[in-house]
């Protein structure tokens, strides 16, 4: 939500925001705009909808400035315009600042300001920031209070920072105050970068590694100087505080499309190489079910955390919601675990009660998801509270992004290893997440002695196949799929099915084609069809069912056949070995044979494909669907 950018060192800041920028606009694309210092005055250019209206801006101007900031929007207080993108300036065009986040306390600190002169030209929360920034300065100008080693800047905002309530990172320069950048983290992510005589910060790592791999993540309650000589860390209190970068183990190449069309179909042809990361990182290969005095699966998590335990509980939004449900369906079966899905954004306000020795989940491609954050943190705190061993807070993450807020909050952590995605639509980090799962699952079986070692090692050889299947499925599947796009041009809504762990897949269907397509999609669990959906259907509403083999077959068939009888379109996820099911269907997507419990990864890959090209096919920008934005900061 919101990229914020920031440079200082001896290039042409303009350039290295926009490249930033650029990297960071799947936070959002609602406007964008960068303000830079040059002979002591602060040049701001700012325009409104995509990036490219920006560049249009700057094309032709000469902007040699060293230090700047730049921000990209997805808008939360006012409209899309140009009038409300950042950076915001005081009213003397002194002090430029750009945020990621919600001033939650704004309306109150505006009034104030409003009283004492200050005068404000957008609908934003941000705005009241570098007007506080000013007043502040202007403060320790009048009683010439030269704060001890911080510098006059920094303590202005740190002193404006103490004044705000919610969730903010922000960068701040000064035209006084040439030679220095600084930037605030409370509970929006803010990462600096460290070069040779450079420094960069930015909401996300992509827009730092083309330049730097040495990186630093502000903690909550922390800001930092940046000037050509180093960085100044500080608590919100004014303590000094020492610290130290660490190195990205990614690289730039990751960020770009390599020849396709999107970053999203690009992503989805990364699964078979995902599975295959995961499979080698977390299983041990020389696992034999006669010598089996350890369990195969090597998560590094530590041992009291999945110890004696009664509950498990997932937290998590969106597509990790989806994953989260698969878990639960894997833990419970595999493991005989009682398993709670909740959403982040309801159980943070509406939680369930305690109980005893729970394994807490969150589930997070980002790390950095403001109510999946908000959620794990509340549960921490009220375990703690209970001052009872048996109700102690046990929290495990399962992210992508190892240096996320996550990674910072929970003990432990799952890392997916997917890379980065940066496509709005999740695809390879949900599958990333759903092996985590497997993983976890069959950990906790083996050490609950659930499954027996046969039984293991038949899902151990299964897990295996699943990078070569899902090739074969994107080899075999993608050129009919794209042709079948053509059939809904103009299609309206749509409908899917699935049950037991496949009903996961259902909803991610329908939310994949929905974001990317705009097209009204509903996830339903088939069996549930006949008690209200079915009223929708008609020849208008194709039906898109996953009935894979297994213990829910027939009765997907079955409901398909409810939903036929109703003249609705029926599409099939089916295994190619099935006989049955293309008599039932108007359209099949066969997938390889598989075990039930296997079944989500392969699934998932031809509804991602057909949501895809549904989208693409509609000329639709399928990367950065309207209103979306990949990392949601705010709540
Ligand atoms: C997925 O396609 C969506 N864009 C969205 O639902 C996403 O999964 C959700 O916002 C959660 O994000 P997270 O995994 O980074 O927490």
């Amino acid at each position: 939500m919101c990229g914020i950018v920031g440079y200082i060192g001896t290039r042409a800041a303009a350039d290295i925001l926009m490249e930033g920028l650029r990297k960071l606009e799947y936070r959002g694309y609602d406007s964008a705009g960068i303000a830079t210092v040059l002979e002591g005055e602060i040049l701001c250019i700012r325009a409104k909808g995509k990036l490219q209206n920006l560049q249009d801006k700057l094309d032709g101007v000469d902007n040699p400035a060293r230090l700047g900031i730049g921000h990209t929007r997805w808008a939360t207080h006012g409209k899309p315009e140009e009038y409300n993108a950042h950076p915001h300036l005081d009213n003397h065009g002194r002090v430029a600042v750009v945020q990621n986040g919600i001033i939650e306390n704004y309306r109150d600190l505006r009034e104030t300001l409003k009283q004492q002169g200050h005068r404000f030209i957008s609908d934003t929360d941000t705005e009241v920031v570098p007007h506080l920034i000013a007043s502040y300065l202007h403060q320790l100008e009048q009683t010439g209070a030269t704060p001890s080693g911080r510098s006059v800047l920094l303590e202005a905002v740190r002193l404006a920072s103490q004044d705000l309530q919610g969730a903010f990172a922000l960068a701040v320069i000064s035209a006084d105050f040439a030679d220095e950048l600084v930037v605030v983290r409370q509970q929006a992510p803010l990462v600096i970068g460290f070069g040779q005589g450079e420094f960069f910060c930015a909401s996300d790592t992509p827009a730092i590694v083309p330049y730097t791999r040495a990186v630093l993540p502000l903690e909550n309650g922390e800001l930092a100087s940046l000037t050509p000589l180093g960085v100044e860390i500080y608590s919100f209190s004014g303590d000094r505080l020492r610290k130290h970068p660490l190195t990205l183990n990614w690289n730039p190449i990751m960020v770009e499309k390599q020849g396709f069309r999107h970053f999203m179909l690009k992503e989805i042809y990364e699964q078979p190489g995902v599975v295959r990361t995961a499979l080698e990182t977390y299983i041990d290969s020389n696992w034999s079910p006669n010598h089996n005095n350890a369990s195969p699966i090597h998560l590094n998590l530590p041992t009291p955390l999945l110890e004696d335990l009664e509950q498990v509980q997932i937290v998590a939004c969106g597509t990790s919601w989806h994953a989260g449900l698969v878990g639960k369906y894997l833990i419970e079966q595999l493991a005989g675990l009682p398993t709670l899905v909740q959403y982040a954004s309801e159980f943070r306000y509406s939680p369930t009660p305690l109980t005893r020795h729970t394994l807490t989940i969150g589930v997070t491609q980002s790390g950095e998801t403001a109510d999946t954050l908000a959620a794990l943190e509340m549960e921490q705190n009220r375990r703690r509270d209970r001052q009872d061993a048996a109700f102690a807070p046990r929290l495990l993450g399962i992210t992508n992004r190892p240096e996320s807020s996550l990674a910072r909050l929970v003990p432990a952590i799952i890392d997916t290893h997917a890379g980065l995605e940066i496509g709005v639509a999740a695809t390879k980090t949900f599958t990333a997440q759903v092996m985590a799962f497997y993983f976890l699952a069959l950990d906790l079986a083996y050490r609950r002695q659930t499954l027996s070692p046969q039984a293991l090692e038949t899902m151990l050889m299964g897990l295996h196949q699943l990078p070569a299947q899902i090739e074969q499925i994107l080899e075999s599947q993608e050129r009919y799929i794209e042709e079948l796009a053509h059939d809904f041009s103009d299609t309206q809504d749509f409908i899917y099915l699935g049950r037991g762990i496949n009903f996961p897949i259902a909803l991610e269907g329908a939310l994949k084609l929905k974001e990317i397509s705009y097209i009204h999609a509903e996830g339903y669990p088939a069996g549930e069809m006949k008690h209200g959906p079915i009223a929708l259907l008609d020849a208008r509403v194709p039906v898109v069912a996953v009935a894979m083999p297994g213990g829910v077959y027939d009765k997907v068939l079955s409901n398909a056949q409810e939903a036929k009888a109703r003249d609705a379109l029926l599409i099939g996820v089916v295994s190619a070995e099935d006989r049955e099911a293309p008599e039932v269907f108007d359209q099949v997507l066969p997938v390889p044979p598989v075990d039930e419990l296997l079944s989500p990864i392969v699934a998932v890959i031809p509804l991602q494909l057909l949501a895809y090209h549904i989208a693409a096919r509609r000329g639709l920008d399928v990367d950065q669907p309207r209103n979306l934005a990949k990392s949601v900061t705010v709540e």
